[in-house]
Parts: structure tokens; C-alpha cells; sequence
């Protein structure tokens, strides 16, 4: 794949970067498979951070990468989201561990925590150098300056080459970027898609001024934009598919390409946008993203698809509510958890019961 300047920096990264997040329940032997093959398509960078399958991400890159030359694959990972250790900062979400343990992800970006997680992610990947670490999101309850400078610290041990962020405002990139003086803020990572363009009304124009890159996440919308049918209940999906069936569906025919191949290249021409972090669990699903890097859309196709699409914007809370809910049924299952024990119970066969 054609390889991209990102921001100031001498990061080189293709247009398509492959997120290690799993959507789906996989073996690790099916994961390893995947991130293989995706190096042999030309996915020459990969996404990851600690909190993907709590470690595991992390770990099923490391074995792929005893196999690959380490300057074939770039390692892009992240700090900031502890789920363990001491309880500090604002709570992202919560879930319940395999000992019905409620349990918190929080925003930590805190010097010795930040250290630690660069450390760890070191060790789990079995390299020496990570080639961009980002902020997961930020924490408010840190200075910037403080996480910054222990980044730049490891940056100077040689422990990492690039400095981004993840989840922040444009204002908070104004101010990652003070904090950062004059080692260039090399990414941000927001959410971007045609169905959510908040990140075009600030973020792009200011990442375009100061020349940061931007790899967007959730580039197909979860897969909403791939065709796949999400497990939510919003009025905007019913409304996006029909756009998708009516606009969508006929360019990528005409193109005698996939519908998500369409999706991704709109969004690596949008202007300010470096790179597309894209998931897949499949390897029909990573042939069918590559079309993007070599689909050529005409001017009137981006604008229509553009235009489309901005009439059924996904709001970026329907995630939040569903998660709401989960979150509900999962403290429930806690409460009923520690309830059992309390009583001598053991909770997985008080689970198999019901
Ligand atoms: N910084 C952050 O806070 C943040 C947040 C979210 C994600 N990310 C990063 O961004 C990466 C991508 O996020 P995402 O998974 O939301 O990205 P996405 O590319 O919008 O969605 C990926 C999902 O779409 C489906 N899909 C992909 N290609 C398809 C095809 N050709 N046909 C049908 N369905 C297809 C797959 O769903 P199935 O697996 O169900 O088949 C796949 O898992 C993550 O891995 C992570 O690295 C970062």
C-alpha cells in the first residue's frame, strides 16, 4: 500500500491501518491467522492498545511478530484505559470479569500509570521500540503536561518514536500539542465516518492547520456501512441502510467493487485524513477493504455519497444507551454474583441454572 506522511513527523503509515479490536469471539489461533494475512495484503501498520481483549490484542500480535522483519509492520498502540490497580479518574465504562466481579475502566493517564502501560505493552508486543503510542482518551483529572512529559521521556529512552491521541477535542489537541512543545503531536485518532462527521466542523480544519495526522476509527461504522446488521435498536440505522441501498450499493456496483471498499476510500479522500483504522475478523472482509486503495471515485461521486449520507447522521450517543443498558443487567449479575458467594453458591453454576 502507498504509504502517507503523518503530520510533522517521519511516520510513514498506508492509507488503511488495520485496528486489532475483535468484533467477534475468535480463537487466538484465528487472530494470529488474520493479523498474518493482513501483513501478506500490505496492512503494514497495525492498531492496538491494552484494553483490546484486556491484554490479548497485545499478546496475539506479539507471537505474529516473532515471524515478521520488525520494520514490516508498524505498531501503533495506546495508554490511558486501566481496568485494574489503583482507582483513579473519571469511569469510561464497566463489565463483569469471569468471577462475576464488577469491574471499571478508567481514564488514567497518570505518569506512573502511562509508564507502566508503555512498559507492559512493550513486553506483551516483544519489541523495543513502539512506533506511535496514542492517549486512549483523555483524562481530565492529569495535566496534559504531566502525561507528556512522561511520554516524552520514554520517547527520549527509546522506548517509543511517536506521540498521538485518541478521543480528544479539538481544544484538547490544542493544548496536547502546548503540552508537547516543540516534539510535533504526530495523530489524532476520532471517531469518522459518513454516517458521523462531527470531526469535520473543528478537528479536520485544526489538524489541516497544524499539520497533525488523523487516523480515523470506525471508518464503516461498525461494519453498519459494510452491510452488516447491528445488534441496536436506533431509527438512524433504518434510514441509513435505505441511503446505503439507493446510493451506496449502485456506485459500488458500477465500480465492480464491495460496498465497504466504496466507504473506505471516501473516507481516505477527505481532506486532512491520513489514514482509515479499519476491523475485520475475516480475510474476505480485509480483500474487500484493499479495493479501497485502488478505487479512484470521480469528484461527483464523493459529493453525492457526502451529501447522502449527511441527511442520516448516527448521533454519537445510541452506543452510550445501549451501553447504559448493558451496564444495568451487568450490575445485576454482579449483585446476584456476590449475593451467591456470600451464601455459599457458586455463581457460574447459579448462571447455568437460569
Ligand atoms: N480510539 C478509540 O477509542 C477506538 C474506538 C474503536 C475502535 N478503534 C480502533 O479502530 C479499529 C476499527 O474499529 P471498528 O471495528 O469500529 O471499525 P469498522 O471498520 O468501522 O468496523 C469493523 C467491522 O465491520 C465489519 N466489516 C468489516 N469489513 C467488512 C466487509 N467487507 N463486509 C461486511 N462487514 C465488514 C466487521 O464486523 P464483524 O467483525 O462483526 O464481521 C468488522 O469487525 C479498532 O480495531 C481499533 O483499532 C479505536
Amino acid at each position: 500500500m502507498k504509504m502517507r506522511k503523518v503530520g510533522r513527523t517521519d511516520l510513514r503509515l498506508p492509507a488503511l491501518v488495520l485496528g486489532a479490536m475483535a468484533r467477534r469471539q475468535s480463537s487466538d489461533k484465528e487472530r494470529i491467522k488474520l493479523f498474518e494475512a493482513a501483513i501478506d495484503q500490505g496492512f503494514n501498520a497495525i492498531d492496538t492498545a491494552p484494553l483490546y481483549g484486556f491484554g490479548r490484542a497485545e499478546q496475539q500480535l506479539g507471537t505474529v511478530l516473532k515471524h515478521v522483519s520488525r520494520n514490516q509492520v508498524q505498531i501503533l498502540t495506546k495508554v490511558g484505559l486501566r481496568w485494574h490497580g489503583e482507582k483513579h479518574g473519571e469511569v469510561l465504562f464497566e463489565f463483569t470479569d469471569g468471577n462475576g466481579r464488577l469491574r471499571q475502566v478508567r481514564k488514567d493517564s497518570r505518569p506512573e500509570s502511562v509508564r507502566l502501560e508503555v512498559l507492559q505493552s512493550l513486553e506483551r508486543l516483544g519489541v523495543e521500540t513502539l512506533d506511535l503510542v496514542q492517549i486512549h482518551h483523555p483524562d481530565l483529572h492529569t495535566p496534559f503536561a504531566d502525561t507528556m512529559g512522561t511520554l516524552l521521556d520514554m520517547r527520549r529512552e527509546g522506548k517509543l518514536r511517536h506521540i498521538g491521541v485518541s478521543n480528544f477535542s479539538a481544544e484538547q489537541v490544542r493544548a496536547a500539542q502546548i503540552a508537547l512543545g516543540e516534539v510535533p503531536l504526530c495523530s489524532v485518532q476520532p471517531d469518522y465516518s459518513l454516517v458521523r462527521r462531527r470531526a469535520e466542523l473543528e478537528l479536520l480544519p485544526l489538524c489541516r492547520e497544524l499539520d497533525i495526522g488523523v487516523l480515523v476509527f470506525s471508518p464503516l461504522a461498525e461494519g453498519l456501512l459494510a452491510g452488516k446488521k447491528l445488534k441496536v435498536s436506533n431509527p438512524a440505522v433504518q434510514k441509513i441502510e435505505m441511503v446505503i441501498h439507493e446510493v451506496l450499493f449502485p456506485i459500488a456496483q458500477d465500480h465492480g467493487v464491495s460496498p465497504a471498499a466504496v466507504v473506505l476510500a471516501w473516507v481516505i479522500a477527505q481532506p486532512g485524513v491520513t489514514s482509515a483504522i479499519t476491523g475485520a475478523s475475516t480475510i474476505e472482509q480485509l480483500n474487500q477493504q484493499t479495493q479501497a486503495t485502488k478505487l479512484q471515485l470521480s469528484k461527483s461521486e464523493i459529493q453525492l455519497l457526502g451529501t447522502a449520507f449527511s441527511e442520516v447522521q448516527l448521533p454519537y450517543s445510541w452506543e452510550h444507551r445501549e451501553v447504559g443498558l448493558r451496564k444495568i443487567v451487568r450490575r445485576g449479575r454482579a449483585f446476584l454474583g456476590r449475593a451467591a458467594r456470600r451464601i455459599g453458591i457458586d455463581p457460574s453454576k447459579l448462571r447455568r441454572r437460569r
